[in-house]
């Protein structure tokens, strides 16, 4: 659901930017006619666009656990723009509707600092033993010995650190690689889990 919406907010946001960066080079290029003209067919589009851009905006902050800093620039930059941006197009300003502009582009820029940023927050915050719940417990159980699909059981497991990394990552038979999913440190943090944690018990 929350990714569905995430999707749906980018196509808004860059629909949304491309109104607005085709009425910007409009106006700044004195093509006031084709301005009129863009704005009456997209008035409609538009209207859609800024509130699917607003609504799924908000769905998506109330799904955040907790909202960074970031994220609370972006909102007034987006809000300072709309009021530009409507002062701006109506009196053919040309440093509000480009001030407006340039809000959007930078909120975007800020939208994708805050999402690295989670995706650094999320590897810290998820431990060896929440990683094995999610990804693991599958084949091989709570406590290692379950052996779904052949999976060996990880509490009577001979390997060394190195060893269990490497098939953690590159996979063996039955069992898919997870370079991809995880990051080098979560599967460092779930071999870790292993072996205090299930190995011997
Ligand atoms: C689709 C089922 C499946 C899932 C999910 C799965 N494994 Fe495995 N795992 C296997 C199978 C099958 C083997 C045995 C591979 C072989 O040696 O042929 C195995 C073997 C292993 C071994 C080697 C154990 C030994 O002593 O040889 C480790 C370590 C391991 N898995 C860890 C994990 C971790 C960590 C995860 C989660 C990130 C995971 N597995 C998820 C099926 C799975």
């Amino acid at each position: 659901m929350a990714t569905g919406m995430l999707h749906s907010h980018y196509l808004f946001v860059v629909l949304f930017t491309l109104i607005y960066l085709i009425k910007t080079i409009l106006l700044l290029s004195d093509k006031d006619e084709l301005l009129e003209a863009f704005k009456k067919k997209t008035k409609v589009a538009e209207m859609v666009v800024s509130f699917g851009f607003l609504a799924t905006g908000i769905f998506l902050l109330t799904q955040m656990p907790h909202i960074p800093t970031m994220m609370y620039v972006k909102i007034v930059l987006v809000l300072a723009s709309i009021p530009l941006a409507v002062i701006g197009y109506k009196k053919k300003h040309k440093l509000l509707a480009t001030l407006s502009f340039v809000f959007i582009i930078a909120a975007f820029g800020l939208a994708e600092k805050v999402k690295k940023n989670k995706a650094g927050d999320k590897i810290t915050a998820m431990s060896g033993k929440e990683i094995y719940e999610e990804k693991c417990t599958l084949c091989h159980g709570n406590d290692g010995k379950l052996g779904m699909s052949g999976a060996k059981d990880l509490s009577a497991t001979q390997l060394e650190h190195t060893a269990i990394i490497d098939i953690i990552t590159n996979g063996k038979n039955a069992m898919a690689a997870y370079k991809s999913s995880l990051s080098q440190e979560q599967i460092e943090a779930v071999a870790s889990y292993i072996e205090t944690d299930l190995k011997g018990k």
